[in-house]
């Protein structure tokens, strides 16, 4: 299984040897001691959440903590509902507080997911994205090529903080903890570009605050 996955890295990265952008810089985020279980108990407790979906469960380390009325989704370890997010938004008629998107972290999968939630997201609930932040473009890298791993969901969220009726920011903790709400959004980004799926590391590096609206855990608390 592990001789396999290395394998499936050493061809990608050939593939991006020879076809992608290359990039060397890495970014120091210095996040912040709190995870994505600090964050989601707040919210639950704070709003008196009901109602909670994990979309990506894996070991569990998270869905296992969570003690209110609960979905999770996985088409290979944990949760409660064994198949992909697709499969399960296509035979889902229930409404949530809370959704955690940790499943495929590829930018046409996350959008995927976060329009899908939005239509099954009740009236004050939130969306919390993991892996938002990557610190290298290898750490990014769409086919992946290593174990540690953001993938580009940098990307849908760069994208949400784009529509008018969603506010959208980034918490420096846990490799970057995106939250979409369902309010005005204070704070649009403008940018004129065709598709955020080609958007460059390089532009995220340069520009990483101010489109993925970074905030510290504490601000980003105050926030929700
Ligand atoms: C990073 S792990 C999730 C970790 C977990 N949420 C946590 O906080 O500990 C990603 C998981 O997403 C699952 N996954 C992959 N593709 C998926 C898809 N299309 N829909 C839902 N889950 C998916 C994988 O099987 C894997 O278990």
């Amino acid at each position: 299984m592990e001789k396999n996955r290395n394998k499936e890295f050493f061809f990608n990265k050939l593939y991006h040897l020879l076809f992608s952008e290359k990039f060397s810089k890495k970014i120091n985020y210095n996040f912040d001691k709190k995870n994505r279980l600090d964050l989601i108990d707040f919210v639950i407790k704070k709003n008196k959440y009901k109602k909670y979906l994990e979309i990506g469960c894996n070991q569990d380390e998270v869905f296992k903590k969570i003690d209110i009325d609960k979905i999770g989704v996985d088409p290979l370890n944990g949760g409660n509902f064994r198949g992909t997010s697709d499969d399960f938004f296509i035979k889902n008629s229930d409404k949530f507080d809370c959704i955690f998107i940790d499943g495929l972290h590829i930018y046409d999968q996350v959008i995927k997911d976060i329009l899908n939630s939005i239509k099954v997201l009740n009236e004050n609930g939130i969306i919390i994205l993991h892996d938002c932040l990557p610190s290298s473009i290898g750490h990014q890298r769409v086919p992946r090529t290593r174990y540690n791993w953001n993938g580009d969901v940098w990307k849908a969220i760069v994208e949400a903080r784009t529509w008018n009726d969603f506010d959208t920011f980034t918490i420096l903790a846990d490799q970057g903890l995106g939250i979409i709400k369902k309010r005005k959004n204070p704070n649009i980004l403008d940018i004129r570009n065709s598709s955020f799926k080609n958007l460059k590391f390089k532009f995220f590096y340069n520009n990483y605050k101010e489109i993925m609206r970074t905030v510290s855990f504490n601000d980003g608390i105050e926030m929700i």
